[in-house]
């Protein structure tokens, strides 16, 4: 159930570093620290920002950042993925970002419980999704997590978690509730990597590879608006940015 906040999405600015970091720590915690040991977020962070001008989102709720929304053209291929780190150059970008590139990585989507509450989530994907089709880039991908799997981690291994299915609503799912977000708004699974996103204990450390070709490269296709355009009208259960957009 969404509040009645007043969300409103930007491009980040070097001024909100202190807010991103905020929003890191309000989710990752104690992977946020894991990760500081060895870096100093606050300069990963400003790093990022000035590397990515047009793909970096924040959304505000009632004018405080409470979610972030951090993408970046690349010549890397989901073929080639190795880890977050490496597709990242440890979270700052430096040296990836190329605006020409085929490609499109998602580097984070973090939101706090506020921004939760108020559908900042579905707003930033709308705003990310909107700018991956109207660009020329060919694929959207990233390395999602399976937060899910600590809870589990005694009694099934990372690669029968992730082919596990559950029933919700009478269809066949993802077992981890963040790969069913995904794969909600039509992302496709490409696999499985161990040391994905090294830092991530619940995930044990895996990665989930996803990804979405961008439908309107080569231009709207009129079935597949039509497509999308029943899927809204019948209200099912179609990727949710369709509900955000429309
Ligand atoms: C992912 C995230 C942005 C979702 O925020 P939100 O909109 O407040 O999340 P909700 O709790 O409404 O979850 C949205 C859906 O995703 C699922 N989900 C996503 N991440 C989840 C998590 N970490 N744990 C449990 N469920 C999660 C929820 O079950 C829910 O599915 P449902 O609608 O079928 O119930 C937020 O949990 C977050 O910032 N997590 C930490 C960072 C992260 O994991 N980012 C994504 C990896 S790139």
């Amino acid at each position: 159930m969404q509040d009645s906040s007043t969300v409103k999405i930007r491009q980040a600015r070097i001024s909100d570093v202190e807010d991103l970091v905020r929003v890191d720590i309000a989710q990752y915690s104690d992977m946020t620290a894991d990760f500081a040991e060895n870096s100093n977020i606050s300069a990963m962070f400003a790093r990022r920002i000035s590397n990515t001008p047009g793909w970096f989102w924040v959304a505000l709720v009632d004018g405080r950042i409470e979610g972030l929304l951090s993408t970046c053209p690349t010549t890397h291929s989901p073929e080639g993925f190795v880890s977050w780190e490496k597709c990242t150059n440890n979270g700052t970008l430096d040296g990836i970002f190329d605006e020409r590139a085929d490609f499109l990585y998602g580097v984070a989507l973090t939101v706090t419980a506020k921004g939760g509450a108020a559908g900042v989530t579905k707003a930033l994907l709308a705003a990310g999704l909107a700018r991956f089709f109207s660009s020329e880039k060919r694929t959207l991908y990233l390395s999602g997590r399976m937060p899910g799997y600590h809870k589990v981690a005694d009694e099934v291994s990372p690669q029968e978690y992730y082919d596990a299915q559950v029933t919700v609503r009478g269809q066949r799912v993802a077992r981890d509730p963040q790969v069913r977000m995904y794969e909600r708004l039509g992302f496709r699974r490409a696999g499985l990597v161990p040391g994905g996103f090294a830092v991530d204990h619940e995930s044990a450390g895996y990665g989930v590879l996803l990804t979405m070709e961008n439908p309107f490269r080569e231009g709207v296709r009129p079935e597949m608006l039509n497509a999308m355009c029943e899927r809204i009208a019948k209200q099912d259960d179609g990727p949710a940015w369709l509900t955000a957009l429309s």
